[in-house]
C-alpha cells in the first residue's frame, strides 16, 4: 500500500477501505507521510466526499491514534457535552455546574479558541489561580469528590486529529462534513464519556451555515457515537448572531455566573436549561429531557447552580470569590462604544465578524502561539431584533492595547441597523431564519432542533 495510489483512488471519487485510511492516519501521525501527500488526500476527501463506512474508518482510526480514557473509576453515568464552535459560546461553564449539581459527573476536556471562535479553556483562564491542566489522578479524584473537573485536551487524546486539524486550517478543508465529523467524533470517543451531547451550531458564526448541512451532521454525528456504542444526543442551535451578549474570556465568565444566577440573557439561559436537560436524561437522573430541563432550571433558582460553580473553580485552585466579586477578574484600560446612526431595529449581528472583532481586541488568537488578553472582548448591549435610537450605544469594545481596540472596534462597528416600520419588531430579523419558523414552534426559540437517542 502507499500513499499516492490512496490519493489518486481518492481524487477519481473511489471508496477507501478502513485498511487504507488506517494507512493514511498512521503514517501521517508518526510523520512517514508528509505534509503535501496529506493535504492532497484532505483536499481529494473534502471534493469527492467520505461517505458512512469511510467516516466511521477513519474516526476509529483517529479515535486510536492516541490513548483512549479509562473514566471508570468515576462513579455513575458521565455525560460529556461538545460544540461545534461559535461566538460567545459560555455554556460549558453554565451546563456542566447545573448537571453535577443535579447528581450527573462531568468529566470534560474542552479546547482553546482559535480564529474567531472562543475556547472554554481561555476562558477559565481569565479566573486567577486556576488550572486547566490536571494529572489523570487528581481529575478523577476531583469529579468524584465536586462531581465536576474541565481541563484542556491533553497531547495524548487523538494527536492525529491534532496534526489533520491543523493541515486542515491552513489548506482550505474545514468545511466537510465528514472530516468534521471524524475531528469532532475521535476526540469525543477517546475521551472516554458514557454518553455524549452534541451543540451543533448552525448560521454564519458556524462551520455548518444551513439547518439542512448541521442536521446532517447532528445526525452524522449521533450514527458514528451510537456504532461505537455510546448514545450520542445531537440539538441544532443558533449561531446567527453572538450567544448571549458577551464575547471575550472574563466577560464571558462573568455572563456564565449571571446565567447561573437566573439573570442571564434568554437565548445562553434557554441553551445551557436545554443542554443539561439532555445530559441529566442520558446520565439517568431524568425520565426525559423536558424533566431534566426542569431540574436544572431548579438547580438555577435555588442556587445550587453557581454554588457547585464556586466549589469546582476552589477545587481547580481558582479563587471562587469572583462568584461575589467581578472585579477580581482582569478588567480592560480602554473601552470604546460602537452607536447606531439612525433609529431602527437591529437586523442582524453577524456572529463571524463580532467573533473576528473579538480576536482583533486581543481576546482570541490568530495562530496557536499567539497570547490572548484575558480582559478584551465585546459586550452587546443590543442583539437582532430590539428596537434602538441613533446615538444610543450597540455595543461596547474592550481591550488593554489602543491599537487593538481601534482595530476592533472598525471590525464590530460595520453593524446593521435597519430602519423598518415601528411595528415591525421581529424576534429574528435575519431573512435567512425565516426557513426555521416551523422549527421554533416547536422548540424554545435558541434550539432549532433536538435529536435523542
Ligand atoms: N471542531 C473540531 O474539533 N473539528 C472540526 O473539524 C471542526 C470543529
Amino acid at each position: 500500500m502507499n500513499m499516492y495510489d490512496i490519493i489518486e483512488k481518492k481524487r477519481d471519487g473511489g471508496i477507501l477501505s478502513d485498511e487504507e485510511i488506517q494507512f493514511f492516519v498512521n503514517g501521517y501521525t508518526d510523520g512517514s507521510i508528509p505534509d503535501y501527500q496529506a493535504a492532497a488526500f484532505l483536499m481529494a476527501a473534502y471534493i469527492r466526499g467520505l461517505d458512512k463506512d469511510e467516516i466511521y474508518s477513519l474516526t476509529k482510526a483517529m479515535k486510536f491514534s492516541g490513548d483512549v480514557v479509562d473514566l471508570s473509576s468515576i462513579k455513575g453515568i458521565k455525560v460529556d457535552k461538545h460544540s461545534t464552535g461559535g461566538v460567545g459560546d459560555k455554556t460549558t461553564m453554565v451546563v456542566g455546574p447545573l448537571t453535577a449539581a443535579c447528581g450527573v459527573p462531568v468529566a470534560k476536556m474542552s479546547g482553546r479558541g482559535l480564529g474567531f471562535t472562543g475556547g472554554t479553556v481561555d476562558k477559565l483562564e481569565s479566573i486567577r489561580g486556576f488550572k486547566t491542566s490536571l494529572e489523570p489522578y487528581e481529575f478523577i479524584k476531583q469529579v468524584n469528590e465536586t462531581g465536576i473537573a474541565v481541563v484542556g485536551q491533553t497531547a495524548h487524546v487523538a494527536p492525529a486529529d491534532k496534526k489533520i486539524y491543523a493541515l486542515r486550517d491552513v489548506t482550505a478543508t474545514v468545511g466537510n462534513l465528514g472530516l468534521i465529523t471524524s475531528s469532532i467524533m475521535s476526540k469525543k470517543l477517546a475521551a472516554g464519556s458514557d454518553a455524549i451531547v452534541l451543540d451543533v451550531k448552525c448560521g454564519n458564526g458556524a462551520f455548518m451555515e444551513t439547518l439542512e448541512d448541521a442536521r446532517a451532521l447532528g445526525e452524522l454525528m449521533c450514527h458514528i457515537g451510537k456504532g461505537d456504542g455510546v448514545p450520542t444526543a445531537a440539538v441544532i442551535t443558533d449561531m446567527s448572531q453572538p450567544l448571549g451578549r458577551a464575547v471575550g474570556n472574563s466577560l464571558e465568565v462573568i455572563e456564565a455566573m449571571e446565567t447561573l444566577k437566573g439573570r442571564g440573557p434568554e437565548d445562553i439561559q434557554e441553551l445551557s436549561l436545554t443542554l443539561s436537560g439532555i445530559m441529566l436524561y442520558m446520565g439517568g437522573k431524568a425520565a426525559d429531557p423536558a424533566v431534566g430541563y426542569e431540574m436544572a432550571r431548579n438547580a438555577m433558582l435555588s442556587g445550587a447552580g453557581i454554588e457547585k460553580f464556586m466549589e469546582f473553580v476552589k477545587a481547580q485552585g481558582g479563587d471562587p470569590d469572583i462568584a461575589d466579586d467581578y472585579s477580581l477578574l482582569p478588567k480592560a484600560a480602554h473601552s470604546v462604544e460602537i452607536k447606531a446612526e439612525k433609529d431602527g431595529f437591529v437586523a442582524k449581528i453577524e456572529a463571524r465578524r463580532i467573533g473576528l472583532a473579538s480576536q482583533h481586541s486581543g481576546a482570541g488568537r490568530a495562530t496557536k502561539e499567539d497570547s490572548i488578553d484575558l480582559a478584551a472582548g465585546i459586550y452587546l448591549e443590543k442583539k437582532v431584533g430590539d428596537a434602538v435610537k441613533c446615538g444610543e450605544t450597540l455595543a461596547a469594545v474592550y481591550a488593554n492595547d489602543e491599537t487593538k481596540l481601534s482595530n476592533a472596534a472598525a471590525e464590530a462597528a460595520k453593524w446593521k441597523v435597519a430602519a423598518l416600520p415601528a411595528w415591525f419588531c421581529p424576534r429574528r430579523a435575519d431573512p435567512q431564519a425565516e426557513c426555521y419558523v416551523g422549527l421554533l414552534q416547536q422548540f424554545p426559540v435558541h434550539v432549532w432542533l433536538v435529536v435523542v437517542p
